[in-house]
């Protein structure tokens, strides 16, 4: 039997009951899909939801604040793809009179469309027969014709894609692309997949060469440089606290944040302590310092690793523009922020 039938018989079994493939609409497949570039579908789902639910429409998203755009966006990290998200929607709006563009080449124009989402749109929404490739779609070819180009070099995207062409049958482009996804994520998983149980395991070559573990070649990795955040978390003589908002471009951009000196390694009190008590922003009105996490945090990102410590600190007179403790719910933090925010001071305050 052709590779596209088995898939498809599979996926008609085993598939997940995901809400974004119950719709047509290229609106809400669209979201889905820029929501599952950052993160699994256990995780997405949720975000899909409260995302739908504050803007059922296109229209809705364009009009909304950047920031509640990045408050809902709050945890799924690389805030720029929120901020793409948003500046689509109102490009839909306004250039193309709410209606998404109904082809792959037309979508591919829409700022955060790269050729995966573009293809992933074209053929969920309007059927149009353009292969998705992705990771999931990289390993599951890569093991089942055993091929082993390198799939971060640069004709690997080519090769995959004109293969997966091949293969998707043209009368069912949203059924094979749902499905080899599906497939990659559920069966033909990174580590230690269940081959003994596998529709492809008569005909796959990785499994016959033994080479499921080496498949797919995957050779750049990724250089991690390593940050040293210290957090001043202000508490002053009316209990509020200060915060900035994230001007440079690099991470985070636009999210908020307590006021922050970066070192070129960890810190300890007696060097942290006196930079808190030189910074002229807090006056000469410093009280106590207290090192709330000796050990650090270490947040990573894709190419960085952030290691944080939060340094309460208690002025005895009060801050100019103070955020109070209600305020601060309302802004959109980096995760880490968000956290502690939630554990150190949300926590403290409603045990008073
Ligand atoms: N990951 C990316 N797109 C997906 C989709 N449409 N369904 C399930 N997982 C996905």
């Amino acid at each position: 039997m052709k590779f596209h039938k088995v898939l498809i018989q599979w996926y008609l079994i085993n598939k997940r009951d995901l809400p974004w493939r119950k719709t047509a609409n290229p609106y809400p497949i669209w979201l889905s899909e820029i929501i599952l570039q950052q993160t699994r579908v256990a995780q997405g789902t949720p975000y899909f939801y409260s995302f739908l639910e504050s803007f059922p429409t296109v229209y809705d998203l364009a009009q909304a604040e950047e920031q509640q755009v990045l408050k809902l966006w709050q945890g799924l990290g690389y805030y720029s793809r929120a901020r793409n998200l948003h500046r689509t929607a109102q490009y839909v709006v306004s250039e193309c009179q709410g209606v998404f563009p109904d082809s792959f080449s037309g979508l591919l124009q829409l700022k955060g469309v790269g050729e995966y989402t573009a293809a992933a749109i074209a053929s969920f929404a309007y059927n149009e027969p353009v292969p998705v490739v992705d990771g999931n779609v990289y390993r599951v070819l890569s093991r089942f014709f055993g091929i082993e180009t390198d799939i971060s070099s640069g004709k690997a995207k080519k090769e995959f894609t004109a293969l997966a062409a091949e293969l998707l049958p043209k009368d069912q482009p949203a059924l094979f692309n749902q499905a080899i996804m599906e497939f990659g994520a559920m069966q033909c998983v990174p580590k230690n997949p269940d081959c003994e149980n596998c529709i492809f395991n008569s005909n796959c070559v990785a499994l016959q060469k033994g080479l499921v573990g080496e498949l797919p070649v995957k050779s750049k990795k990724l250089k991690v440089t390593h940050r040293y955040f210290n957090y001043i978390v202000v508490n002053d003589s009316n209990g509020n606290t200060k915060l900035q908002q994230r001007t440079d471009k690099g991470i985070w951009f636009n999210l908020y944040e307590f006021p922050l000196i970066e070192t070129l390694q960890e810190e300890a009190f007696e060097t942290i302590a006196p930079l808190i008590q030189n910074d002229t922003s807090f006056g000469s009105s410093v009280v106590s310092i207290h090192e709330v996490n000796s050990i650090g945090i270490v947040h990573k990102l894709s190419h960085q690793h952030l290691h944080i410590k939060f340094w309460k600190v208690k002025l005895e007179v009060a801050l100019e523009e103070g955020i109070t403790i209600k305020q601060l719910k309302t802004f959109p933090f980096p995760i880490v922020i968000h956290n502690f925010i939630e554990d150190e001071i949300l926590q403290n305050s409603s045990k008073k």
